[in-house]
């Protein structure tokens, strides 16, 4: 089978499309031939050479954790899926049996990890991780939702919103930015969602968010969003600067969701506005098996049409990279082997 891997972590030119051996699936494993798998930003700091997780020794590494296929060959003990089903794999990796897994939620695991190889023609998953796919949900569409879309969704349950209440979402374009101000939508939570690209912000503003503001550099844009009201909470993917923005203009009592960095890997926070303003700052990582299929199920009945922007043949998975790193995006970059 071909798998498009990275065989340096120089960026987008460390792609290139190699040929590996059919994998087969052990017990508990199932085999899924890739219909689509999306890409994230962890992709693209696996990539630059930015991520722990993988080193030069580790190469050539295949990423890609936003599988969706069909089943092609089950491990002993599998009942649960058949070959010729369609499935999207939910990519967390649990030990199961941690006070966390026990307690819950499962994304909270102490050996926590994430499935990667989706970039290939053929993923070996574990079967439990398989989740069915209804008749009308492609699996172009499936592809995008579980890291950006379960993730945005993860940071919604805990940022405590209610019908009505302001969300404000720096970043508004890319995965986790438009999942946001589209589940926001479906919550009926208002949204002020903001971007460099003042062509992105009407689509954004399209997709469901209620404010747009242009520009990106935080200062810029912290009075802007003051203006339009002081929102509830904040997703926060971009870390850096953004994050003492978004603790400045958030109201009394808000709570700021924080899942990325990457406009730095460090914040200021002014300690005396987080006490004395009673404000909540809450770390977050993916989510559970649960919120994926409510997802799949909001797709299902047309209640959520995750946006996805272009999709590439797996040849072209380093030109996916590059679209991402340019900012070229609105929406989910998807790579397609062909159903
Ligand atoms: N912890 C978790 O479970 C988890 C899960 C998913 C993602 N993440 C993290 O969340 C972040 C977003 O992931 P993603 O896949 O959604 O990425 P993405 O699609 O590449 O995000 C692009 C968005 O980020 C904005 N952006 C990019 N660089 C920026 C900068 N230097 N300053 C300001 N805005 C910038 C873009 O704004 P423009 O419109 O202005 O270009 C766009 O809105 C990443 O850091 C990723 O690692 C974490
Ligand atoms: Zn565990």
């Amino acid at each position: 089978m071909r798998a498009a891997a990275f065989t340096e972590l120089t960026g987008p030119n460390g792609v290139s499309v190699v040929d590996q051996s059919t994998p087969e699936p052990g017990r508990g494993e199932a085999t899924v031939d890739v219909a689509a798998c999306s890409i994230n930003h962890h992709d693209l700091w696996i990539l630059n050479g930015a991520s722990a997780m993988v080193d030069p020794t580790d190469l050539p590494f295949v990423s890609g954790l936003d599988v969706a296929g069909t089943v092609r060959a089950v491990g002993e003990g599998v009942a649960d899926v058949d070959p010729g089903d369609r499935v999207l794999l939910c990519p967390n990796e649990t030990c199961g049996d941690c006070r966390f897994c026990r307690e819950g939620p499962e994304n909270l695991c102490a050996s926590y990890s994430l499935y990667h190889g989706g970039l290939a023609e053929t993923a070996c998953v574990e079967a439990s991780r398989l989740i069915p796919l209804p008749d009308g949900v492609d699996a172009t569409t499936a592809a995008a939702l579980p890291t950006a879309y379960l993730t945005a969704y993860h940071m919604l349950r805990r940022a405590e919103l209610e019908p009505g209440d302001l969300l404000f979402v720096p970043g508004a374009t890319g995965g986790v930015g438009v999942a946001a101000i589209q589940l926001a939508d479906v919550l009926g939570v208002r949204s002020i969602g903001t971007s460099a690209s003042a062509s992105k912000l009407e689509t954004v503003a399209a997709l469901g968010a209620d404010h747009t503001v242009q520009g990106t550099d935080p200062e810029d844009l912290r009075e802007a969003v003051a203006s339009i009201g002081a929102p509830d909470a904040v997703i926060n993917h971009l870390g850096g600067e953004f994050t003492d923005l978004g603790m400045d203009v958030m109201r009394r009592g808000g709570r700021m969701i924080v899942c990325g960095r990457t406009a730095g890997p460090t914040s200021e926070i002014d300690i005396a506005d987080l006490f004395r303003g009673h404000k909540r700052i809450i770390g977050s990582t993916m989510g559970t098996q649960t919120d994926l299929e409510r997802l799949v199920d909001l797709v299902a009945t047309g209640d959520l049409s995750p946006r996805i922007d272009r999709t590439f043949p797996l040849d072209e998975t380093g030109e996916a990279f590059r679209t991402m790193e340019e900012r070229d995006t609105l929406g989910k970059l998807v790579v397609t082997t062909g159903e």
